[in-house]
């Protein structure tokens, strides 16, 4: 393994995305991903530069994607290498953001007249179309058809792993006292055309609610904080990651 936080031997750089750099490796079939400490919000608009946020985030990842492997829902990861660095599966990643939602906030407070901290049930699963030059457009299904995204029979896999996903993450944070509000899935096909869970799973990409807490900002453990201006971003992060880490083992390592 490298050392913390080194950079492991990698090919070129294929993409780097907000949070993100997508590497070669020496098999065709993987690739290595660095997570940055850049955070941004509402399109980018928004940034900085926030400490070991690279580091928490992918240490949270590789747990959440071990305890859903372990539960039968395939994703792209394959082990860590060291504390910022993961390898995966090479995907063609599907433009699709796919919103799960048990808790109303965010924007979909902003959009409907629900109500803040409204319990849904069964969750409210929204697709966004992932293009930054868009902002990412709420669909509808109409439109992932006419737009030729995903077919049928892949819509309908799609969901199922989500609120698949869904139904291990709830009870898990439930344990840990975190309310999984709502969060963002990205997924992909392999080259074996198998659909897999891809991007993260991290307070970015997901909503915690501290259950030890009962104030409305307090309880706020993830990007949100950022977004919010709360102060105590990687503070919550680390809180997420300290009781991730205290419910699963050490991720295995990946050379
Ligand atoms: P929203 O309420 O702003 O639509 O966000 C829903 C969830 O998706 C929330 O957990 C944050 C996450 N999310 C992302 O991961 N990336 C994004 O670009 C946005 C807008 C939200």
């Amino acid at each position: 393994m490298s050392p913390a936080g080194a950079s492991p031997v990698h090919g070129d750089l294929l993409y780097e995305g907000k949070a993100k750099r997508v590497f070669a490796s020496d098999r065709v079939d993987r690739v290595v991903v660095e997570f940055k400490n850049d955070a941004t919000a509402f399109n980018a608009q928004k940034k900085a530069q926030l400490d070991d946020k690279g580091r928490l985030n992918c240490q949270i990842s590789a747990r959440l994607f071990e305890l859903l492997e372990a539960k039968g829902i395939p994703s792209h990861y394959v082990g860590l290498v060291s504390d910022t660095w993961m390898v995966v599966q090479r995907v063609e990643i599907i433009p699709l953001e796919v919103v799960l939602r048990n808790v109303a906030t965010g924007s979909l407070c902003r959009q409907t007249p629900i109500e803040e901290g409204t319990a849904i049930e069964p969750a409210l699963l929204d697709l966004y179309y992932k293009d930054d030059s868009l902002g990412d457009p709420l669909l509808t299904e109409a439109r992932v058809k006419l737009l030729g995204l995903v077919d049928d029979t892949q819509m309908t896999a799609i969901e199922g792993l989500a609120r698949r996903i869904n139904a291990v993450l709830v009870p898990f944070f439930a344990d840990l006292d975190l309310q999984l509000v709502d969060f963002k899935l990205e997924l992909g096909f392999n080259a074996d055309g198998q659909l897999l869970l891809a991007d993260e799973i991290s307070p970015d990409t997901c909503r915690f609610w501290d259950r030890r807490s009962s104030d409305a900002q307090d309880r706020i453990l993830d990007k949100d904080r950022f977004r919010k201006d709360l102060g105590g971003v990687m503070k919550a992060y680390g809180e997420v990651l300290k009781r991730v880490q205290s419910a699963c083992p050490e991720p295995r390592k990946s050379l």
